[in-house]
């Protein structure tokens, strides 16, 4: 690693002296400067990574040249060294951003304490400053593609959002349509964005636990409880919580999460006393949550509390306008992620993609387009490198012979493969006919349909 660079600037030898034994030692690159006018030249042509400057100098005081390095990079921490009888110096150079001051005779192993301390923590502060940023970035608005109506709604609702600093969001729309991507770039577009951004997915979670990951809980508050937990809402304070998938969670949950949404403040799970945050709650949904109201699932209080602003995201197969435009996108973003030049879709292809339903919406699209990119060695994406559910409809030469013989490849194949296939050939020759489709490989259309749901050509939860 590279060494750390300090600069020391004092004029009495003694003292510079032996802090400049002691930092080498412990690894620094020391300069030092007797007088403030050596010290500013040393600043501007070779900024250090810490300073410790004297408050009283022959010429230029240790005050301005704290305010020198500081208006150089704030990034620099400095340290400034008193005597006795300057303690209202040490306030004044506090308040103006010097990082610690040491008062003589200091002990000089706390001295390379807290120089290794601040070089730490201007590290820590340059590394979160820039993941902030970058995040920001990746969950900007306009990472959200696409150029239909619809769409533009989305966006135009964002901003409107933003601007409003707590409402609730209700963002519904089947999977993959984008609501993971909604839900960020409002934290990241609005003013919560430089505090933390939370999330939870209620399905991925036993639903007693949804409730404690939420509001924590206090030390022996059930069997497990071995030490106090802090909860999302908590750790989230001014920044913002996505609930995903809040159609799966808990009556009892959902009754704590209205109270706390009315109240702004809640108990953690066996705690006695309020805690007061202030959050901004996202949640999200595939479901159809007046469905689940309807069955006694989902509380329509909770529902209306929530949809203060909602934002519905429509299926890519209902906004085919955005089809092309995310497809270019995906091919720019994985061109530069496997390093090849694909140019675009042959004609076909792109008469496939448009053709095409999307039961796994634009996140199928990705995938589709990443898996062709690293088919494709040559410039265009074409229909032999798009899944065959994906082609369906258009015919691929040469295929009808391949995929109706039985012959088992030199290689071996994978069964399921082979059930894929036959499936969706049955499905072609049917006419898009389930009934005749299942009549054609002997099955019941039940039958048919559970193989359609296995291989993902039907939705899990799809209903006649
Ligand atoms: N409009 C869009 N522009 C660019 N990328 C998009 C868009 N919509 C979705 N994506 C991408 O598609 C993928 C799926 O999106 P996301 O995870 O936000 O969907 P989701 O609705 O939350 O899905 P699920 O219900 O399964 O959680 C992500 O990689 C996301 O970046
Ligand atoms: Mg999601």
């Amino acid at each position: 690693m590279k060494k750390a660079r300090a600069l020391i600037v004092d004029d009495e030898n003694i003292i510079a002296w032996t802090l400049q034994e002691k930092l080498t030692k412990e690894g620094f690159e020391v300069k030092t400067a007797e007088n403030g006018e050596s010290a500013i030249n040393s600043i501007r042509e070779d900024m250090p990574d810490i300073a410790f400057v004297d408050v009283f100098l022959p010429d230029i005081g240790g005050i301005q040249i704290l305010k020198e390095i500081i208006g150089l990079n704030e990034d620099i921490p400095v340290i400034m060294i008193t005597g006795s009888g300057s303690v209202d110096t040490a306030v004044t150079a506090m308040k103006l951003g010097a990082y610690d001051y040491i008062s003589k005779p200091f002990n000089l192993t706390e001295v390379a304490i807290i120089a290794k301390k601040a070089i730490e923590s201007k590290r820590v502060n340059r590394e979160v400053t820039w993941r902030l940023e970058k995040e920001k970035k990746t969950h900007s608005i306009d990472s959200i593609i696409g150029e239909s109506k619809e769409i533009k709604d989305v966006l135009d609702m964002i901003q409107k959002i933003v601007q409003s600093d707590a409402t609730t969001v209700l963002i519904e729309g089947e999977s993959g349509t984008g609501k993971d991507l909604v839900g960020r770039a409002i934290h990241y577009a609005s003013r919560r964005s430089a505090r933390p951004f939370m999330d939870i997915n209620c399905t991925a979670l036993p639903d007693t636990l949804v409730e404690s990951e939420l509001f924590g809980y206090e030390k022996g508050a059930f069997t497990d409880a071995k030490a106090k937990k802090i909860g999302l809402f908590e750790l989230a304070d001014g920044g913002s919580v996505l609930l995903d998938e809040i159609g799966d969670m808990l009556l009892m949950t959902q009754t704590k999460l209205l109270k706390f949404i009315e109240n702004k403040r809640f108990k953690r799970v066996g705690g006695a006393s309020d805690i007061e945050v202030d959050v901004r709650i996202i949640a999200a949904t595939n479901k159809n949550l007046k469905e689940e109201i309807k069955n006694g699932r989902f509380r329509e209080d909770l529902y209306y509390r929530l949809r203060v602003i909602p934002i519905f995201i429509l299926p890519l197969r209902a906004r085919k306008g955005d089809i092309l435009i995310l497809a270019k996108y995906f091919i720019d973003k994985f061109n530069q992620e496997f390093r090849k030049d694909v140019k675009g879709l042959s004609s076909k292809a792109e008469q496939a993609i448009l053709s095409y339903h999307w039961p796994g919406n634009v996140r199928e699209l990705k995938n589709v387009i990443e898996r062709a990119i690293i088919l494709e060695s040559k410039d265009e994406i074409l229909i032999e490198h798009l899944p065959i559910e994906v082609v369906e409809g258009v015919p691929v030469k040469g295929e009808e012979q391949q995929q109706s013989s039985f012959v088992l490849p030199e290689g071996g194949v994978p069964l399921e493969e082979v059930e894929k296939n036959l499936l969706i050939q049955a499905l072609k020759k049917a006419g898009g006919n389930q009934s005749r489709a299942a009549k054609l490989l002997s099955l019941s259309r039940y039958a048919l349909r559970y193989r359609l749901k296995k291989i993902g050509y039907l939705k899990a939860d799809a209903t006649d």
